[in-house]
Parts: C-alpha cells; structure tokens; sequence
C-alpha cells in the first residue's frame, strides 16, 4: 500500500475521504477542494535526505491553492498533475471569485 506505519497510511486514506466529501458539499458553493502530495521533501518529516526541496514540494500546493475559478475539485495532485484526478472541471456558470479550500495529502 502506501508509505509508512499504517495510521499515517489511515490518516491519508481518511484525508481523501474528506476531501471527496467536501468537494461534493461545497461545489455548490463555489469552493475547490484537493488534497496535494508534495512529494519526499526535506521538511521536519521528510529529514535532510529527502530528495526535493521545500520550495519544489510548495510549488504543487501553491498550484493548487491558485487554480482558476473553473479549476478540478475533489482530486489528489503532485506538481500540479493528478496521481488521481477527481472529478471532472466545475462549470465555468457555477464558480464564483475566490473561493479556494485544500487538503494536503501524502
Ligand atoms: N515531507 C514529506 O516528504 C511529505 C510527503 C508526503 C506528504 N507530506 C505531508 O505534508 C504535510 C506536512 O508535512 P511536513 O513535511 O511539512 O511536516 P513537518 O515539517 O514535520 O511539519 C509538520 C507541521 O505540523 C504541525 N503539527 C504537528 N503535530 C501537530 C499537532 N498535533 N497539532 C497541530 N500542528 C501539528 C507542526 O507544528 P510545529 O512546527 O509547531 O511542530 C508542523 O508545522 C503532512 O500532512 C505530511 O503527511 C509530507
């Protein structure tokens, strides 16, 4: 499965849960949610070892707190591409300005 003792691994696995419901809940309201992985990055957690830096891991949860109006909700994202991709664009008549809500994930 994924990487590390099994309740992170829970932890993220509820994390999308949460971030699938709250897609659906709020599309009407005009916010995006998305979780993000930024990859093994040299943080607290990751340890000097890890291969990308801070900045290269916040690039893809910038991206995602950037999206366009009629951007993705509901999806899981790395560098601003989808390891999954939740559902399909937010019609353009349905967003408003502003709205913005992220998860990150792992
Ligand atoms: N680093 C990676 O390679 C990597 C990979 C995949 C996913 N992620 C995910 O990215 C997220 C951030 O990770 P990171 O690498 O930035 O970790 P980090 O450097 O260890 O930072 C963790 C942050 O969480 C805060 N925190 C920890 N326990 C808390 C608690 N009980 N209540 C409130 N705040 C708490 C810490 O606060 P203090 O500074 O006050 O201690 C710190 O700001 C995590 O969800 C992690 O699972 C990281």
């Amino acid at each position: 499965m994924g990487v590390g003792p099994p309740a992170y691994q829970v932890t993220k696995a509820a994390l999308n849960a949460l971030t699938r419901t709250l897609a659906g809940e709020l599309r009407h309201a005009h916010i995006l949610v998305n979780a993000v992985c930024p990859g093994w990055v040299a943080t607290d957690m990751g340890g000097a070892s890890a291969p990308r830096s801070v900045e290269e891991g916040a690039a893809g949860v910038v991206w995602t707190a950037t999206l366009p109006q009629n951007g993705p909700t509901g999806g899981f994202f790395r560098d601003g591409k989808p390891p999954y991709q939740g559902d399909t664009h937010v019609p353009e008549e349905e967003t408003t300005e502003g709205s913005r809500a992220m998860l990150l994930g792992g």
